[in-house]
């Protein structure tokens, strides 16, 4: 990740000050590509906020905060196996403000991540024997990292999604594989949330992930329409998780429990 003072020092070094809105791609205008790595995909993620210190504007205080956050994603991805699509993270200058006025700068959290050709969770029509493995280990992994993360009060990903993970190749590979790409670093702390609501955050999260992938079950061409593991896990967690305290939370159970 470039530090915060090279960005200072060096703003004009930044890589796409040649950059014009025809490098926009996208439905998203927050996607870029760079003419000469067609193989990457840029993105800002969020714009950092300024203030005055010492006389001086600077966003060091977000910056300080984006980086946690973006160390977070990436040290939950690989705590519970998730496999992220290869990325920088870097801070610099909006592009697109930028472009619409020229000369100005605008500090912002971007990213670059390796293009992965393929079509997204979501998109995906049928899912083949190959993809259904791995999509069931990535099932397997949300679930253990849901419980893991609530029983240490730890990080949870709270965005993840079929619209977040890619069945594709990865640049100068042969195979497909699942690559999350939606890097944006939404991480949770569960000490974060009131302890009042905890309980019932888990079970709307734990059904969130459910119907996510029954939602690729149904695209499964192969003869076993079901991710085992993944249900395998989850049942235990219903099993090991104490009866929630509250109706609604427990008609939820009741509802998985069913279905498993
Ligand atoms: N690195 C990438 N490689 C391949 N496709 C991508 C990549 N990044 C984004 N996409 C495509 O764009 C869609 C939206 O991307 P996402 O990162 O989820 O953006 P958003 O922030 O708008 O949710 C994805 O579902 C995927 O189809
Ligand atoms: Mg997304």
């Amino acid at each position: 990740m470039d530090s915060f003072e090279k960005y200072e020092q060096k703003p004009d070094k930044a890589p796409f000050k040649k950059w014009t809105n025809s490098d926009i791609e996208g439905a998203s205008s927050d996607f870029f590509s760079l003419p000469d790595h067609p193989d990457q995909v840029v993105r800002k993620i969020v714009s950092l906020k300024m203030k005055k210190e010492k006389g001086k504007m600077t966003a060091r205080e977000d910056i300080h905060h984006w980086l946690e956050k973006a160390k977070s994603f990436q040290d939950f991805a690989e705590r519970y196996g998730i496999n992220v699509a290869k990325t920088s993270y870097f801070f610099g200058s909006d592009p697109r403000f930028k472009t619409d006025i020229p000369k100005k700068e605008k500090p912002a959290l971007m990213a670059i991540t390796d293009r992965i050709s393929g079509e997204s969770f979501a998109e995906m029509e049928e899912v083949n024997e190959k993809a259904a493995v791995e999509i069931d280990a990535i099932f397997s992994n949300l679930y253990s990292g849901l419980i893991d993360s609530y029983n240490k009060n730890g990080d949870w990903w709270t965005d993840n999604g079929n619209g977040q993970a890619v069945w594709g190749t990865a640049p100068r590979e042969k195979e497909p594989h699942v690559y999350v790409v939606d890097i944006d670093p939404k991480v949770g702390k569960w000490s974060d949330v009131p302890l009042a609501n905890r309980e019932t955050a888990f079970w709307f999260e734990l059904e969130w992930v459910f119907k996510e992938m029954k939602e690729m079950e149904q695209k499964i061409s192969a003869p076993k329409k079901e991710f085992e593991k993944a249900r395998e896990i989850l049942s235990q967690i219903i099993t090991e998780m104490p009866v929630p305290t509250t109706e609604d939370d427990r008609k939820l159970r009741e509802e998985i429990k069913k279905e498993i």
